[in-house]
């Protein structure tokens, strides 16, 4: 039986997590927002044409800030379009995603439906087509309480009260060539600039956050980073880092993704510290993780594009991802990667939320449901601690194509002080068999309550669909043991993710 260990101490702390840590995003792409978040004539829609289906399943996710309206479609957007009365605003093509935007849901509704689901909004701005002036506009309108004609056409349009910002994106991906108005780094890294200079003349306090790459395996990734943040680096406070993984065939690979996403925020993290030393400043650059998730972005490449000059669809299907076991297991260990840098990850968001590689997915007129990846999500959502904690790690390893040998568990810890209980976060990657796992708990006070469920399948390529919404969920485990000694031992089923959560008391 293969084996691994862990220690909860909970003075081994990582840091602080910040609770962006569990964010999302709604792009307007294919049914994210048509047809997803809204319907109106849908049997559970509200007065506001929100479903209420959905809305119920993105409580329990348990997202806290949503990144809006983009993602690719940012960077043809107007923004003034998707406000004002909604029977004048215009129809527009976006070009990223081919498709016909129709503006019915803007800045206006979009809040409101936030506000059902007690979620924080992240803006991004338009730093493709358009530039400085016209964020700056954005932001006015946007957070600026009364007096000036933004803030007065704000109140004027429903909202006499500020949306009031706190956290925005300085532009989506500008080092991709599909992106519109893709430019160098250095030219990216000067508008950043001016566009967040002038920002923070409005208000100082506001979080920016500068593009980095728009993946690791980009050509000019972290020279990109190194000269965004040279240019920025006074004016900004997080650099962006997106990631995708998707099972080419390569299991072994597919499973330790979180290896490659481990060495991709060192990676970034150590650039942009060479730039805090070069430039002998105070501040620190953290990470707004901003796109992550599992993408099988080969289909939509090959497949699902959308092409035709007469041929500009209003909310096609786009990006509907059916996500298996094996992804939702890879995508519990993408999570376990962020918390183990919860001390410089302020903020994430997975890549997307409803329809769109999404964890919820809906039908027309039909049901809503939880994909595989919904699970690991909410489960992490609900029961970690505000602290991360490094749990000295000891593991039997195995070998990979692409990352050579890795171990066959990855783990995290949570601690909450003030309830005392301590949460473990775990995935055993080995496809040939369980993984017995030994907690060493000798530093957490007292006698301990273990609750432990886990997600797991015999058949790895096990889905939920409208048909079977119900066929993959957690399982109780309850292969628990304890030697009375300080030792509790949990057996981990073979390419599975899993959730511990030890309380204090009987
Ligand atoms: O999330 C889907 C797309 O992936 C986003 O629009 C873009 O930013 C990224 O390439």
């Amino acid at each position: 039986m293969a084996s691994a260990r862990i220690v909860l101490n909970p003075g081994a702390v990582i840091g602080a997590i910040n609770p962006r840590i569990f964010g999302s995003f709604i792009e307007h792409l294919g049914r994210a927002v048509y047809g997803g978040i809204y319907e109106p004539g849908h049997p559970d829609a509200d007065d506001k044409g929100f479903r209420r289906d959905v809305v119920a399943l993105v409580k329990e996710l348990g997202v806290s800030a949503i990144r809006y309206p983009g993602g690719n479609f940012v960077s043809g957007f107007r923004w003034e379009d998707s406000v004002g009365p909604r029977d004048q605003r215009p129809r527009r093509l976006d070009l990223a995603w081919h498709s016909t935007e129709t503006n019915e849901i803007g800045l206006h509704e979009f809040q409101d439906w936030l506000d059902l689901v007690g979620s924080e909004l992240m803006l991004a701005v338009n730093l493709g087509t358009r530039g400085t002036a016209e964020a700056l506009d954005l932001l006015e309108y946007a957070n600026l309480g009364r007096g000036s004609t933004r803030s007065d056409e704000r109140a004027a349009n429903g909202r006499p009260d500020p949306f009031d910002v706190r956290i925005w994106c300085l532009g989506n991906e500008m080092d991709g060539p599909w992106q519109l108005g893709h430019r160098s780094a250095e030219d990216y890294g000067k508008l950043a600039a001016r566009t967040a200079r002038a920002m923070k003349a409005f208000d100082p306090d506001l979080e920016l956050v500068a593009c980095g790459s728009s993946g690791s395996g980009m050509p000019t990734f972290l020279e990109w980073e190194r000269t965004v943040l040279r240019e920025s680096y006074d004016a900004v406070d997080y650099i962006s880092c997106h990631a995708y993984y998707e099972n080419d065939g390569d299991l072994g690979s597919f499973l330790a993704s979180g290896v490659d996403m481990d060495g991709f925020i060192r990676q970034v993290a150590g650039v942009a510290d060479a730039v805090q030393l070069e430039r002998g400043s105070d501040k620190r650059i953290d990470i707004s993780f901003d796109e992550w998730n599992i993408w099988y972005n080969s289909r939509f490449e090959n497949v699902d594009k959308i092409a035709g000059v007469d041929n500009w669809p209003v909310a096609p299907r786009l990006l509907e991802d059916v996500y298996s076991v094996t992804d939702a297991v890879v995508f519990g260990s993408l999570l376990i990667t962020l918390l183990s840098h919860a001390d410089r990850v302020a903020s994430a968001s997975l890549a997307q939320l409803v329809n769109v590689i999404a964890p919820i997915m809906t039908e027309p007129g039909g049901p809503a449901w939880r994909q595989t990846t919904f699970f690991p999500f909410a489960e992490t959502s609900r029961h970690a601690g505000p602290i991360a904690l490094d749990v000295s790690l000891t593991s039997d390893t195995y070998e990979t194509e692409r990352y050579g040998e890795v171990d066959a568990v990855a783990a995290v810890a949570t601690h909450d002080e003030a309830s005392g209980s301590t949460a473990v976060f775990v995935v055993n990657r080995r496809v040939d068999g369980p993984t017995t796992l030994e907690l060493d708990v000798s530093a957490l006070p007292g006698t301990l309550r273990v609750d432990a469920v886990s997600l797991y399948d015999d058949d790895l390529e096990a889905t939920n669909t409208a048909t079977a919404p119900g066929r993959v969920g957690l399982r109780p485990n309850v292969d628990v043991s304890s030697d009375g000694n300080h030792r509790i031992r949990i057996e981990l089923p073979a390419v599975s993710w899993t959730r511990v959560l030890l309380v204090p008391g009987h």
